[in-house]
């Protein structure tokens, strides 16, 4: 009984002491509101998220208008507070915003934070070039190292928002230092319409980053067909490549065992015997 009264006195003298109140694992804060943080608010919240989105302005109509629309316990705060009151940060900002933005959120020390920016810019040639050396979801890294840093590299937000609108689910790439932070947004990724696939640590944020700019390739050249950021399951290389393969890297765990919600990949049998 002493002991719980001292704990709430320290509480009261120090109220960053109660982190379990101030940063709810079960709560997203979503930072920026633009196309990218109000197509994820409404799917994230269908999942049973609470969802707070962090803007730079608030009280304006347009966020009362996209918190009433994202679901039942949704709010809006300054993006320090949203961030404050996640244990979950996703950072939904443009590049050119993020250095600042992401340094800007208090300590995100435990809290996973979650990168689906793109850090491109026109080269000279007219064509993207990456606007950083290493990944953007490195830099997020190094800014604040305490956090649990995953890169989610999501489709076009019309992708998100109709999941199957292409005739079949997008695949997202996501890495990950901290593999049950990799894994909790990869079931992020499934259970709202999407096929998570295990990328890897996360420096391989540098050639997620260097696939999406390929794919955007044809969109400089203003052609009409282009590449989603997207690929398809297949059984070629365990068909063909199994006996030759030496020891496995064992860091999967349970990414491992994630559902195929793509179609399944073609039978062995199928490929031609001469291939
Ligand atoms: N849109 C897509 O289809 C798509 C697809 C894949 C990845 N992404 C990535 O997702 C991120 C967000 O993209 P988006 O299309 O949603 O961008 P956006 O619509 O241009 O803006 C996102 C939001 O960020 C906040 N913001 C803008 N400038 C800011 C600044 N200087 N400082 C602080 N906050 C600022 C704004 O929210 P408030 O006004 O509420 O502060 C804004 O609505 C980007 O990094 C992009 O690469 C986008």
């Amino acid at each position: 009984m002493r002991i719980k009264t001292c704990f709430i006195l320290l509480v009261a003298l120090f109220p960053n002491l109660d982190d379990s109140h101030a940063a709810d694992p079960e709560t997203i804060a979503i930072i920026g509101t633009g196309d990218m943080g109000n197509s994820l608010g409404p799917k994230l919240a269908e999942i049973g998220y609470r969802v707070i989105y962090g803007s730079r302005n608030p009280s304006r109509d347009y966020i009362a208008d996209l918190v009433k629309n994202t679901g039942p316990g949704t709010t809006a705060a300054t993006q320090l507070e949203a961030a404050q009151a996640a244990g979950i940060v996703l950072l939904a900002v443009p590049w050119p915003a993020m250095e600042r933005v992401a340094q800007n959120l208090g300590s995100l020390d435990g809290k996973i934070v979650i990168d689906v920016s793109f850090p491109f810019e026109q080269g000279p040639d007219g064509y993207p070039q990456s606007a950083v050396e290493t990944s953007s979801a490195e830099l997020i890294q190094g800014w604040n190292p305490g956090a649990k840093v995953v890169k989610w590299s999501l489709p076009t937000a019309y992708y998100i928002d109709q999941p199957l609108a292409l005739g079949r689910r997008q695949l997202n790439l996501i890495a990950s230092d901290d593999r049950v932070s990799k894994e909790k947004v990869a079931k992020i990724s499934a259970a709202i319409g999407q096929v998570p696939f295990d990328a890897g640590p996360l420096r391989m944020s540098r050639a997620i980053e260097a696939q999406v700019l390929l794919f955007m390739v044809p969109l400089y050249q203003r052609r009409t067909e282009h590449w989603e950021n997207t690929a398809s399951l297949s059984s070629y290389w365990s068909c063909f490549w199994q006996e030759d393969w030496s020891e496995p890297v064992n860091d999967a765990g349970e990414l491992a065992k994630f559902p195929t919600v793509q179609s399944q990949p073609t039978p062995c049998s199928e490929f031609p015997p001469d291939r």
